[in-house]
């Protein structure tokens, strides 16, 4: 069984605090404000990502993702997971950032398991269904749809009722 919580310190290490946004007084606007164009944005409120340089260690996704594709895929990971990004991704320990590339935790290990097998789901058995009432988003499997913002899925246990399985042995129905 794995770990599933991470150390309190790689928690606190990826909270970033961004700075706050304007504090615009909404009962009394500021005439100087609404008189001119508002101050540029990007010193104020600007708090941008350092860009991902090019992936070197893909295994299960295509060796040239792009680092802007890869960004949307692994917060779309994150997200159905509802998780940060530490939560598979190792810490370097000498600069205290994410070490993207190390394969050091475990997780990461589980998740291109889990990136093949809903490839291999979606191009293999979706593929086969034909199912005309059937929505676009429900054609192809995601992490979500598992996960449902869990680290593992929850269990499903249907509420008991008349018509749910097998009556008990023995019992006529
Ligand atoms: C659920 C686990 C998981 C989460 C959460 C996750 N990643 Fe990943 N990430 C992976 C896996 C698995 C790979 C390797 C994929 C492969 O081998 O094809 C990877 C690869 C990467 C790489 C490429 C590293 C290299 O050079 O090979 C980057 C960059 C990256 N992730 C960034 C992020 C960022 C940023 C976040 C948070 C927004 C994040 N990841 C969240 C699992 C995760
Ligand atoms: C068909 C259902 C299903 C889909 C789709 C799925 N997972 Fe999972 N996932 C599971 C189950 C079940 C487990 C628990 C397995 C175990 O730990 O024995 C799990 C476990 C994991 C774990 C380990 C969690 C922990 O606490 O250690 C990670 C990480 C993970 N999945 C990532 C992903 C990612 C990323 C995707 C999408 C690429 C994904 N999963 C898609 C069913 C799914």
């Amino acid at each position: 069984m794995l770990k599933r919580l991470l150390p309190a310190g790689i928690l606190a290490a990826l909270v970033v605090l961004a700075p706050p946004l304007f504090a615009q007084n909404a009962a009394a606007p500021d005439p100087a404000q609404t008189a001119g164009p508002l101050p540029s944005q990007s010193q104020t409120a600007s708090h941008p990502h350092r860009p991902l340089p090019k992936p070197v260690n893909l295994k299960v996704l295509p060796a040239d993702t792009s680092p802007e594709e890869l960004r949307k895929i692994m917060r779309g990971y994150a997200a159905a997971l509802d998780v940060k990004c530490g939560f598979c991704h190792a810490m370097d320990p000498k600069t205290h950032r994410l070490d993207f590339p190390s394969d050091a935790k475990p997780d990461k290990g589980i998740a291109r398991i889990m990136i093949a097998m809903t490839q291999t789901i979606n191009q293999q058995y979706m593929t086969q269904v034909q199912d005309p009432d059937a929505m676009p988003e429900d054609k192809h499997v995601t992490c979500g749809t598992c996960h449902r913002g869990h680290t593992m899925p929850e269990h499903f246990v249907p509420p008991p009722g008349q018509h749910h399985g097998p009556p008990p042995s023995g019992q006529p129905q």
